[in-house]
């Protein structure tokens, strides 16, 4: 069975065709990857599930989308949130960011989660750290229905430290007055200037000559606004730092991810509005992934 479904996947064009296989079928039988090497028998619905689901994936359809969900983060920062249509679905390298988070967090931070998607840096966050408070600011609605899942999913003492703000993060006043707004529901104040910004915005440039930007069928299948910001790919960053800016004070740490062609550009408009120990890092493929500063 998975000989035939990698062979499958393999013919569709698919990166990772075996790992995908035993994904699925371990989905199929409803036990953990692991525990494939266990299973003696495949039931008929098993089996038709499994066939099923191959198909799908052979269509392009991302494997997370198919299973309904995905781990992100290591160590004391994994987390499992669900995913689907409407909502990005977080990658692998912006582990390397909230890492960098979780490290830099000053104790008893108040954070702010600038583009928050499904949470995952957010929820990440707020499980490797029980002394922080997390803002998961997230502007569209269908992804704001997800995070508020993942958030209401996690446990009590995590769940109760993420509040979900509708905002956007282009927008410093709105985003200001959505902040003091959620002082009354969640509970916890917000009245302080945040200790710590993340923010993996849209940030992949767009062809402006009319023809379609290559992307695969995966990266289609993750919400247009999610993913790209204008030909230069600081449609949001670059209006995003003036409300870090308002929210944050002297010392306020800043992590962005970015493309990796942007580096030296989100460095500029760092260093334009005022922030300073501007670093860059790269990811695992040895690209420029996430720039840090400190705000002056
Ligand atoms: C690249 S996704 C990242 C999601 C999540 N942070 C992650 O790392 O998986 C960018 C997110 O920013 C949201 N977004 C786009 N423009 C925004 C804006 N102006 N204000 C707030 N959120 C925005 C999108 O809906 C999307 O959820």
């Amino acid at each position: 069975m998975l000989a035939d479904a990698v062979e499958a996947l393999t013919a569709a064009g698919v990166d990772s065709p075996q790992p995908d296989a035993r994904w699925l079928l371990a989905h199929a039988l409803r036990v953990d990857v692991g525990r494939l090497i266990l299973v003696d028998e495949v039931d008929e619905t098993a089996l038709r599930r499994f066939r099923d689901d191959v198909a799908r994936r052979a269509a392009r359809e991302p494997l997370q989308h198919i299973l309904g969900r995905v781990g992100f983060g290591a160590d004391t920062a994994a987390i499992d949130l669900r995913v689907g249509p409407g909502v990005f679905v977080p990658r692998p390298e912006t582990e390397l960011l909230l890492q960098w988070a979780v490290a830099t967090a000053p104790r008893g931070a108040l954070v702010a989660d600038l583009c928050s998607g499904s949470g995952a840096l957010a929820l990440g966050l707020a499980t490797a750290r029980p002394d922080v408070r997390v803002l998961a600011v997230e502007l569209f609605d269908d992804a704001r229905t997800w995070l508020r899942r993942n958030a209401a999913a996690q446990p009590v003492p995590v769940a109760t430290r993420v509040a979900v703000v509708a905002a956007d993060v282009t927008d410093p006043g709105g985003l200001a007055a959505a902040i003091a707004a959620q002082a009354g529901p969640t509970g916890w104040p917000v009245d302080a200037a945040l200790d710590l910004v993340v923010a993996n915005p849209p940030y992949v440039p767009e062809l402006t000559d009319g023809t379609p930007t290559p992307i695969s069928p995966e990266v289609a299948a993750d919400p247009h606004r999610a993913v790209f910001a204008g030909a230069d790919g600081m449609a949001v960053i670059t209006p995003m730092l003036q409300s870090v800016r308002a929210l944050g004070r002297p010392g306020t740490a800043l992590g962005v991810e970015h493309d990796d062609a942007t580096g030296p550009a989100v460095a500029a408009a760092m260093d334009a509005a005022g922030f300073a120990a501007i670093e860059p890092h790269d990811d695992l493929a040895g690209a420029q992934r996430f720039t840090t500063a400190v705000q002056g």
